[in-house]
């Protein structure tokens, strides 16, 4: 079956292709990188031929609040509409445990948007939402620098590893559409402080990490379960600190 990953360049799409493929699915990997642009259109309509499924990975280059809604929101639009021309059976987004409590966030505003145009779109639809990669920790770190202190809330957070999400993925795909949301985390929680302390740590980063209840996390205060999933999500398998010993013996 044909599989076109949007966003097939990045982390999490690389990681997918290389599942689909393994499997005995054509997986197309389709980005500006490969002359597929969502926000353009361009190169969409080729990629999209004899296509059955579409899973969207693309992330926006700019996380201002004016450009990262544009991207989703337009880039949503487009490929929906080539979805439709070109007869796809099922449209699969990676979207973010929590994103509708986050208002605040431009960010986190613009994923909202991009779920609610695809409930909307018309192509019988699957939107997976994921908590944070911890490849995403030293990010989230970084973003929250202050005067060469690291702040971040000490909330909860239940963080899982790119390749168990990419598996999820592949296995959506390859699934009936739900035409719903289904939450994915990983299987411990952790204060976020904690968390980025001991990625730091690992990469012999001295900065020191603050526990600052009123530290924004790309734009929004949090709260304890700001960032955890519900009642019933699928759980994946790999522990952080397995996930962070490959990590350091990959250098
Ligand atoms: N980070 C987290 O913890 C987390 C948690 C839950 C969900 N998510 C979601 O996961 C998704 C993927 O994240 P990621 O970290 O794997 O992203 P990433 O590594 O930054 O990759 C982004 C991908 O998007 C592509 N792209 C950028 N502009 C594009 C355009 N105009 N048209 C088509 N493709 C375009 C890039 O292509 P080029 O390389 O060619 O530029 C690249 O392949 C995002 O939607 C994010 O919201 C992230």
């Amino acid at each position: 079956m044909k599989v076109v990953v949007i966003g097939g360049t990045g982390l999490i799409g690389s990681k997918l292709v290389e599942r689909l493929r393994v499997t005995g699915h054509e997986a197309l990997a389709a980005s500006p990188d490969t002359g597929v642009d969502t926000l353009t259109g361009e190169g969409l309509a080729d990629a999209l031929e004899d296509a059955r499924v579409v899973v969207d990975v693309a992330n926006a280059p700019l996380w201002d609040d004016a450009a990262v809604l544009d991207f989703f929101q337009t880039s949503t639009r487009n490929l929906l509409a080539a979805e439709t021309a070109a007869g796809v059976e099922h449209h699969v987004a990676l979207s973010i445990v929590g994103a509708d409590r986050l208002s605040a966030s431009g960010y986190f505003r613009a994923k909202v948007a991009q779920e609610q145009a695809i409930e909307a779109g018309g192509v019988p639809y699957t939107i997976l939402r994921a908590t944070q990669f911890f490849e995403f920790i030293g990010r989230i770190a970084q973003s929250s620098v202050q005067s060469g202190t690291i702040h971040l809330a000490p909330v909860l957070v239940q963080p899982e590893a790119a390749d168990d999400v990419a598996t999820a993925l592949a296995d959506i795909a390859v699934s009936a559409p739900l035409f719903g949301t289904v939450e994915l985390a990983g299987p411990e929680q952790f204060r976020l402080d904690e968390l980025a302390r001991r990625v730091l740590r690992a990469n012999d980063d001295p900065r020191p990490v603050t526990a600052d209840v009123h530290a924004r996390y790309f734009g929004a205060e949090l709260d304890e379960h700001s960032l955890t999933p519900g009642s019933s999500p699928r759980i994946t398998t790999t522990y952080f600190e397995d996930w962070l010993g490959r990590a350091a013996s990959r250098g």
